[in-house]
């Protein structure tokens, strides 16, 4: 999934030949999930129509201020447009333009779209390689630059003039990639390695047979959802689970028994920089598995148990520079437990489900938590989503963490 999705993004295109390949940069935003808007300036539309813009952004086109094409004379709103966009490019962008925008001149509607937008702008140079080079044209560069635009450099190939050189509007494709690299840099888990388990576990009795939970996974995979959007690398170690993740930073190792999760476990937390363990792992297992059915036969039957391996309370005993969440779910005594829980595996935070809270707990689309913190702070969280609540998790990590 693209870091584009749901994002609102206003193109704006002026006066170069590369205007062209704004059809297949409109195409390829959409693709990534995002909405489209387009402003013009007026000589870009010798270029290329509004009508392949509207038509492929399935949205208005603008290059004036007022429209011309309604007999109301509605005025185009261009702070509007602004505040529409979380992010506006401007490819391709024109010496002319350029220097107008370094300057303040506001004599088009995407001009004064620009000098009014609060959103981040990107701009990707086209023109002949002389005037690429030209003095002023490299203290536009300078200036747009200091105003925090960002530049996608000009790529180096045939020129419209004929000429062979740098000046080439870089491709719709590289352009994507750019604004796309750009905005995973700035994300507060950008680099950062995160270890999530989610699920139940089954313990088999025999081949057929298991003990299990109703463990949905839905919290874990919404806390993988909510990191990975954040910048994060997530490795996440599931029980068997319906739930779905598709996120390009999102690696699923799917497991079974408890003895699978931790091995599986293990072999990422070195590398890791944060562990979330939010499986509802079998605190127990069939001492022994059957290798063929169990036939009934007496009218009692029992299994003797064995404790799994408390995989949070190992990743403490080896914790080095981890930050360690835990999740405790609990029935009474809550606040007790679950710091009880925090010291005796040497956890960062931990993350208390009250089963008496209406709301919480397995199967549910809500929940009520509280987090813990090791340095005994408390607080209380309002019953959310719980995509919210993975949302609050990771501001509470990043806040404890400073990741
Ligand atoms: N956990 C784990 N491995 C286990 C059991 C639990 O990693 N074998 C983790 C869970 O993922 C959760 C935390 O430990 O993050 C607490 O689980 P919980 O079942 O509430 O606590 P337990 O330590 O098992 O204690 P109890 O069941 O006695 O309350």
């Amino acid at each position: 999934m693209s870091v584009l999705k749901d994002k609102n993004i206003l193109l704006g295109i002026t006066a170069g030949i590369a205007a062209y390949k704004s059809a297949s940069l409109v195409r390829l935003f959409i693709k990534a999930g995002a909405s489209v808007k387009v402003v013009m300036t007026p000589a870009s539309k010798d270029f290329i129509t509004p009508l392949t813009l509207s038509t492929l952004s399935k949205n208005p086109v603008y290059s004036s201020f007022v429209d011309e094409e309604d007999d109301n004379q509605v005025w185009n709103n261009h702070v509007d447009l602004g505040l529409w966009a979380d992010y506006f490019v401007i490819a391709p962008a024109t010496a002319n333009t350029m220097a107008k925008m370094a300057n303040g001149v506001c004599d088009n509607i995407l001009l004064a779209t620009y000098l009014s937008a609060k959103c981040p702008v990107y701009f990707a140079p086209a023109m002949d390689l002389d005037m690429y080079k030209h003095q002023s044209t490299k203290t536009s560069f300078e200036k747009l630059i200091s105003f925090g635009d960002k530049m996608i450099p000009a790529g180096t190939g045939e020129l419209a003039s004929g000429l062979v050189g740098e000046g080439r509007m870089a491709e719709p494709e590289d352009i994507i990639a750019f604004i796309e690299n750009d905005i995973l840099d700035q994300l507060p888990l950008r680099g950062k390695m995160i270890l999530i388990t989610a699920g139940p576990t089954y313990e088999a009795i025999d081949p057929v047979r298991f003990i299990g939970n109703h463990s949905s996974g839905k919290m874990g995979f919404e806390i993988a959802y909510a990191a990975a959007n954040l910048g994060a690398e997530v490795t996440l170690v599931t029980g068997p689970t319906h739930q779905k993740i598709n996120h390009s930073l999102v690696a699923v190792k799917p497991v079974v028994s408890a003895e699978e999760m931790y091995n599986e476990v293990h072999e990422h937390y070195n590398t890791s920089d944060i562990a979330i363990l939010s499986a509802a792992v079998a605190d127990y297992k069939p001492k022994i598995v059957a290798q063929q059915k169990i036939k009934k036969k007496e009218s009692t039957f029992s299994i003797e148990l064995e404790k799994t391996k408390d995989i949070l309370k190992s990743l403490g005993e080896i914790k080095t520079n981890q930050f360690l969440v835990g999740f405790a779910l609990e029935t009474d005594n809550e606040l007790e437990h679950a710091k009880g829980k925090l010291k005796s595996k040497n956890l960062d935070l931990i993350v208390l489900n009250s089963l008496r809270d209406k709301g919480a707990g397995f199967g549910v689309s809500t929940n009520k938590v509280t987090f813990i913190t090791a340095s005994n702070e408390v607080i209380h969280q309002e019953l959310k989503s719980k995509s919210e609540v993975a949302k609050d998790l990771m501001k509470q990590i990043i806040k404890q963490s400073n990741a």
